[in-house]
């Protein structure tokens, strides 16, 4: 059966004044794929991310989901913030219960919902505390239960592990893989770790240096759930670590002879 597509970007531009962070960026992320970004630090991964989550407009091409062009952002989208983004003035269950809030269900069936991932982030008994009192990676977590709790056809995850400990981020993509074999969603993932790519997404596209547009698509063939001793997980690390490398040393030369 060929998979629908879900996400399709087309010479997508993204220029912010004098900066043009994306150009000509094309790419087609099809129904229940996993697809991770990877690529330099201020490259634009982010900015691309939330232009499909519908928050930032682009300058030029088109982005569309299920056919429909992206006007602003909607309940088809969670996105995970590489900045957790919380409300303090409510608790961790107000928090992850905002999408279902939104949708109107009731609160006692959100709460329901909302259960099963703040049992799997780790956060039990800790449902009525406010942001203020939690750690850099339990917000993360707050964050990441929230998105999952939303239960949106496709899910954006900017850095969802970047400030959690080795142990807890295990626990996390343990859980982000079995949630995504379950519920069939469409997973975008920005990180920069090329194992966390390698091991959970079906392809890992490689964005160049500003003006950043997708240099590499690799397709990690292998089957779901992976584990991190197999050789060929561990020759695709190599191959999409050898891509980004070249990339970061040219933008960091070209970094350099701007600041020079
Ligand atoms: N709202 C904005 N206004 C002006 N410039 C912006 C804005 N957002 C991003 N930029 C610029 O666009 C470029 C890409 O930024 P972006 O945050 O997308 O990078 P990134 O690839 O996510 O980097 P990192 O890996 O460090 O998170 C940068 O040069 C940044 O300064
Ligand atoms: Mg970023």
């Amino acid at each position: 059966m060929v998979k629908q597509v879900k996400i399709e970007a087309r010479d997508v531009s993204m220029r912010f004044k004098d900066v043009l962070a994306i150009q000509n960026a094309t790419c087609a992320i099809h129904e229940n794929e996993f697809v991770a970004i990877i690529g330099p630090s201020g490259c634009g991964k982010s900015t691309f991310l939330y232009t499909i989550a519908g928050f930032e407009q682009i300058t030029g091409g088109s982005i569309t989901i299920n056919g429909k062009p992206v006007t602003g952002p909607g309940p088809d989208r969670g996105v995970v913030f590489q900045e957790f983004v919380l409300y303090p003035w409510r608790t961790v269950m107000q928090n992850i219960t905002l999408g279902p809030e939104i949708q109107n269900i009731p609160k006692a069936e959100a709460e329901r919902r909302a259960q099963k991932w703040i049992r799997l982030a780790g956060l039990s008994g800790f449902e009525n505390a406010y942001p203020s009192t939690l750690s850099g990676g339990m917000k993360q977590r707050v964050a990441i239960a929230r998105a999952l709790t939303y239960d949106p056809e496709i899910i954006l995850l900017d850095e969802p592990f970047g400030a959690l400990d080795v142990q807890t981020k295990n626990y996390m993509i343990r859980d982000l893989q079995s949630l995504w074999t379950e519920a069939n969603k469409t997973i975008l993932m920005v990180t920069h770790s090329v194992m966390e790519a390698v091991l959970l997404a079906d392809r890992v596209l490689v964005f160049g240096s500003r003006p950043s547009s997708i240099i590499a698509d690799v397709r990690i063939d292998l089957p779901h759930p992976r584990s991190l001793g197999d050789p060929v997980l561990q020759q695709y690390e190599d191959e999409v670590t050898r891509t980004l490398s070249a990339e970061v040393d040219k933008s960091m030369r070209m970094e350099r002879r701007t600041v020079a």
